[in-house]
């Protein structure tokens, strides 16, 4: 259990429009609030604004709306303890739980600090002590100096079978935790079960989570006549999927936001190098193939990604096979060719990151990358050659989910192969309908939001006059307006909170209300939609809407009467002129309204 307080300091902390900012890098002011396309549906026109007051976001268009923590919760599809965990990394406030501490809360929860505590082992056995000191020369021989291998937390792992090991279980970790974790590699000698550290005299890159957290790792070993493989990765546990992180991103995520766009190199070393000269949007694949999941993490932050790969054939096959996937999220892909045998890091240390900076912003889109490479594999004098080519061109293209995005490429690739834009634009629709269809990213994973629940429009411009004004409008509607009358339970459960409490109990505890109910807090807190000026104050509003829910009423209670066969002809007539006598006061202005609804008030109904 996180406490209140705390849940309070971390929203206090946590400017919504500075948060949502930082996810919305369009949001921009207008007016009063701040405003940009809805991420949670597709529109041309923003509707989706943010009130820095109030501190809450609302979408007129599909509705969508709540606190900072149900930004985060929409948009990073977590639940409320995950958001609140991000904001309070976010805003440096630390969680102490309430009844016991976190490892108690889940295993995922141990295995997050087992990791934590493991890379500030080998962290410190690399900066301090004996035992780490050849790991030291060979990364100043590298030239990774003392800064970045705290900033990295870069370790070392000792040199023997049991180092992690023994010092875990001597913290009260168990060795199935350890394997759990990863760290520990479970052995039998002579029948007798046992466990052994999987990383030994290694250079250790602790692998992290979007939000920083250690979740594996990756060792380089040092000395290359020493046999064994060049790099000893975690394996897949509760916290490491390979195939969903990506090296560095916890530190890149902001400037890729900046940017909008996310430079992939392969290596650890490569995108530590990267962060170290200035480049800072870079993050690493670690040598596995990109998949859809690593698209989807770098799609909700970046509008372009620009893959640096080896120039070799294995990296040019590798970088066409991502640019598939990136395509197919609805990214725009360039492609660097690096000089032949060098990588970011040799590249960056010999010239400066201006030489690499200079390749990205000429690199160019996969789909000149494809021809170009294909272009010189293929005798383009040929009919074969040449329809190999288009055949891979087409495998490229349709992948994109986008007709506004397949255009251009149809018409960039036309002309590079000397074919009518038509043609080729035939052959793709041949091809789209052989292929089985490729899963569209957007569809896929933003459910179609159902259209927002509607409200009468009366009761959500009284609420929002009572939020805007209370003093001027609370004792009107407390006098003159029973709730009953509203129609809509959950406007009327609002209002009569708002009769007992003030309006800042809604945003205090904002998170106990049910979802729906904080859409609507959020809407009517958002903005205005009736404009106070000098001639009409919050007051005139008021005893403009009062007497409609009293008409209503009155509406009701005439049809009723004709329905109701207890009354005389006679007394069913008199009672019918009586109300039409009182309808047309209601509609009258507030100094005919007033006597009319004083008078219902004080008779018993
Ligand atoms: N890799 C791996 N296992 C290997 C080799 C490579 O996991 N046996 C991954 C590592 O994440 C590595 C990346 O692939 O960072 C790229 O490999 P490579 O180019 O060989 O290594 P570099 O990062 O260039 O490392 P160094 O500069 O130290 O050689
Ligand atoms: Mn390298």
């Amino acid at each position: 259990m996180i406490p209140k307080a705390t849940i309070e300091e971390i929203r206090s902390r946590c400017n919504v429009v500075e948060v949502v900012g930082s996810y919305l890098p369009q949001l921009r002011r207008r007016g009063s609030t701040f405003k940009c396309n809805c991420p949670f549906h597709q529109e041309k026109t923003p509707s989706f604004t943010v009130n820095e007051t109030r501190q809450i976001f609302h979408c007129f268009g599909c509705g969508a709306g709540g606190d900072v923590f149900r930004f985060v919760m929409e948009y990073e599809k977590v639940d409320f303890v995950t958001a609140v965990k991000i904001l309070a990394e976010r805003a440096g406030v630390e969680i102490v739980y309430e009844g016991g501490q976190p490892e108690k809360s889940g295993d995922k929860d141990a295995l997050y600090k087992i990791h934590r505590e493991a890379a500030a082992f080998y962290h410190r056995l690399l900066t301090e002590g004996t035992e780490g000191a050849e790991a030291r020369r060979y990364l100043e021989e590298r030239d990774l100096p003392l800064d970045i291998i705290k900033e990295f937390q870069i370790g070392f792992a000792p040199n023997g079978w049991d180092g992690l090991m023994k010092r875990a279980l001597q913290k009260g970790y168990t060795a199935e935790q350890l394997e759990a974790a990863g760290l520990v590699v479970p052995s039998e000698r002579k029948g007798e079960k046992g466990h052994y550290d999987r990383f030994r005299n290694r250079i250790m890159f602790p692998i992290c989570d979007p939000m920083g957290r250690v979740i594996g790792f990756s060792g380089r070993i040092m000395n290359k006549a020493e046999k064994g493989a060049k790099y000893v990765n975690s394996p897949e546990t509760l916290l490491f999927r390979k195939n969903q992180v990506l090296f560095a991103f916890d530190k890149a995520r902001k400037p890729i936001v900046e940017a909008r766009q996310a430079i992939v190199v392969e290596g650890q070393i490569d995108a530590i190098r990267c962060h170290q000269a200035g480049l800072n949007n870079v993050v690493a694949s670690q040598g596995t193939a990109l998949t859809e999941n690593h698209a989807r993490l770098i799609q909700r932050y970046a509008d372009e990604v620009v893959l640096v790969l080896d120039s070799d054939t294995a990296g040019i096959k590798a970088a066409l096979a991502s640019s598939e996937i990136f395509i197919a999220a609805e990214l725009s892909v360039r492609v660097v060719t690096l000089p032949e045998k060098e990588d970011p890091d040799s590249l960056i240390r010999k010239k400066g990151s201006e030489a690499l900076a200079g390749l990205v912003k000429e690199a160019p889109a996969a789909l000149d990358f494809l021809i170009d490479c294909l272009g010189r594999q293929e005798d383009m004098n040929t009919e074969a050659g040449r329809m190999r080519v288009v055949k891979a061109v087409l495998n490229l293209i349709r992948h994109c989910p986008s007709a506004a995005r397949r255009d251009p490429m149809i018409h960039r690739a036309a002309d590079l192969l000397h074919i009518s834009p038509q043609a080729l634009g035939q052959d793709l629709r041949r091809e789209q309908r052989k292929q089985r269809p490729v899963p569209r990213r957007m569809e896929e994973t933003v459910p179609k939001t159902a259209p927002p629940k509607t409200y009468p429009k009366e009761e959500i411009s009284l609420l929002e006059l009572l939020v805007h004004h209370y003093p001027d409008v609370q004792p009107l509607i407390h006098d003159y307006l029973p709730s009953r009358y509203l129609a809509d339970p959950l406007c009327r459960e609002l209002v009569e909170l708002l009769m007992v409490d003030l309006p800042e109990t809604l945003t205090e505890g904002f998170q106990d209300f049910d979802e729906e109910t904080q859409r609507v807090i959020s809407r009517v807190q958002v903005e205005e939609s009736r404009t106070i000026d000098d001639e009409t104050s919050p007051a005139d509003l008021a005893q403009r809407y009062i007497p409609l829910f009293w008409r209503r009423q009155l509406e009701r209670e005439q049809s009723a009467l004709s329905k109701c066969t207890d009354l005389s002809n006679e007394e069913r007539f008199r009672e019918s002129t009586r109300i039409r006598h009182d309808l047309h006061a209601l509609s009258n202005g507030w100094a005919y309204a007033r006597p009319i609804i004083e008078a219902h008030l004080h008779t018993p109904s």
